[in-house]
């Protein structure tokens, strides 16, 4: 779709009305330029513009500094004099190292030569020295538009030879308009939830957007929400909104069932977790500002808002932190379940002693919050020998059954998912208050959650053998 509808005048772009201001007001003076820079993310109009810009500026009547659609220029089906190249494949390479000598060349049968240029950061370096040789001189029937998605990667002498144009991503209300207007003209219904969701995940591009939507169209049928969350797998409000009040609610079993039922359901973690960040954002704004934010529907506005007046702006701050912090660590983690889980914990308050009562108040701002599979081996390591000196068998027998996924360390907090029956072992306030103690020599706060798992029996003991400890477990039998 995103093909079908390109823009073909400045009218037809959506978002960069600054941009468009400024070229139609150049075209209509005649004070155009010979090098222009487009920078911006993908797919919000940098090559379209372009080329709209060529058409315009070699139109015999532009109307209103748009191409008129209807001269001879404009009628042409292959315009000799825009040249377009890609310098992100070999033949752009190629191309413009014979570009030099292109441009001495009139213009076939236009007033201007324009060279697009896209992608120019990739340019090799011979090509790129080609174009500089041709900006310093550029012959008064040329004009270069070079476009790029990495402005920094672009040097300083190219950059002050050129007109620089910055577009921007697209607001999320002109992404759901303008897809609105498309599917109306392709027939297909569509609820206001689902263009709102497509619009979202657009993430400000317009390519993208259109991109999600073909994804999500079939034809014959409406596209509803139900369909749009499920072929993107993206989060439907209510279970951000489950998660958030059981985090809050501070029931880390409910939290872990959660996730786990959203797992088992084919949601990624990557993708819960970048729902819940920006769940969670929206619910500070609205609880900031009582307002509605953009991009979000009545209905998910009215259920955020009964959500956001019954708890406090402290938590929703660092529900908030946690959460963007997680999203962002967690592209990189071998473990991302084992960061979302730390994060959604993190944030709960235990006042049964065993946990972090003020955790929640904490700054999530180093990067290393989250430890890595070595460091959190390491440390379950330390903890068994610990008990180990103690005698504490039954406890070292627990942990040696662990499983290096069942445990995580985000910040100062050491997660720790266990099976029910080691759970009650865990739990007693003996053994609390001594695991308490170990893990404070690390400067860590434990945090035990119940897994609410079938559980099986021999496959635990066998490990327990494995380890060569002598351990007591749970049923009291002692084995080796
Ligand atoms: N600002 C915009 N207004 C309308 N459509 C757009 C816009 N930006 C991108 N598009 C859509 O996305 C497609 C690709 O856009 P393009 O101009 O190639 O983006 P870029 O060069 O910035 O990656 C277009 O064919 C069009 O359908
Ligand atoms: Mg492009
Ligand atoms: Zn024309």
């Amino acid at each position: 779709m995103y093909r079908k509808y390109r823009p073909f005048s400045f009218r037809e772009l959506i978002g960069q009305d600054i941009i468009v201001q400024a070229l139609t007001s150049q075209i209509k003076t005649g004070k155009i330029s010979h090098a222009y820079l487009f920078t911006g993310s993908r797919g919000t109009g940098k090559t379209s513009t372009a080329r709209i810009l060529a058409r315009a500026i070699n139109c015999e009547s532009p109307v209103e500094g748009n191409p008129c659609g209807k001269c001879a220029q404009c009628k042409l089906s292959a315009n000799l004099d825009i040249i377009e190249l890609d310098a992100a494949s070999n033949n752009g390479v190629d191309s413009i190292r014979e570009l030099r000598d292109d441009v001495s060349y009139l213009p076939s049968s236009g007033k201007y030569k324009v060279y697009i240029i896209d992608e120019v950061h990739m340019l090799s370096a011979s090509a790129y020295n080609a174009l500089l040789k041709t900006l310093e001189e550029p012959p008064q029937h040329v004009i270069f538009v070079l476009c790029t998605t990495n402005p920094e990667k672009i040097s300083a002498t190219i950059l002050s030879r050129c007109m620089r144009f910055d577009f921007h991503l697209v607001p999320v209300e002109i992404l759901a308009k303008h897809l609105k207007t498309i599917l109306g003209k392709e027939g297909v219904k569509a609820d206001d939830e689902a263009v709102m969701h497509i619009a979202k995940l657009g993430e400000g591009s317009v390519r993208d957007m259109l991109s999600i939507a073909d994804r999500c169209i079939t034809v014959g049928s409406d596209l509803t929400i139900e369909k749009v969350l499920d072929i993107t797998g993206t989060g439907r409000t209510d279970d951000c909104l489950e998660i958030t009040r059981a985090a809050f609610g501070s029931q880390p079993g409910a939290i872990i069932q959660k996730i786990e039922d959203l797992a088992s359901r084919g949601r990624s973690i990557p993708s819960v977790s970048s729902d819940l960040a920006s769940f969670a954002r929206d619910v500070m704004l609205i609880k900031a500002t009582g307002e509605n934010t953009p991009g979000l529907t009545k209905d998910a506005y009215v259920k955020i808002k009964a959500l956001a007046d019954t708890i406090p702006f402290d938590f929703l701050l660092s529900f908030v932190r946690a959460l963007g912090q997680a999203d962002s660590e967690i592209r990189y983690s071998l473990s991302p379940k084992t960061v979302l889980e730390c994060a959604l914990l993190s944030v709960c308050k235990f006042d049964d002693g065993i946990a972090a009562p003020v955790i929640a108040k904490r700054e999530y701002a180093s990067p290393t919050a989250v430890r890595s599979r070595e460091e959190v081996l390491s440390v379950i390591g330390f903890i068994r020998r610990e008990l180990d000196k103690r005698n504490l068998n039954r406890l070292g027998g627990v942990f040696s059954s662990l499983s290096p996924d069942s445990c995580g360390i985000s910040g100062d907090v050491l997660t720790i998912t266990v099976e029910s029956k080691y759970f009650d072992i865990l739990n007693e306030t003996k053994n609390k208050g001594c695991l308490n103690e170990i893990c404070k020599e690390k400067n860590l706060k434990p945090v035990i959650v119940k897994k609410e798992e079938p559980v099986q029996e021999d496959g635990d003991l066998d490990f327990l053998n494995e380890s060569g400890l002598e351990v007591e477990i749970v049923s009291g039998r002692k084995r080796r």
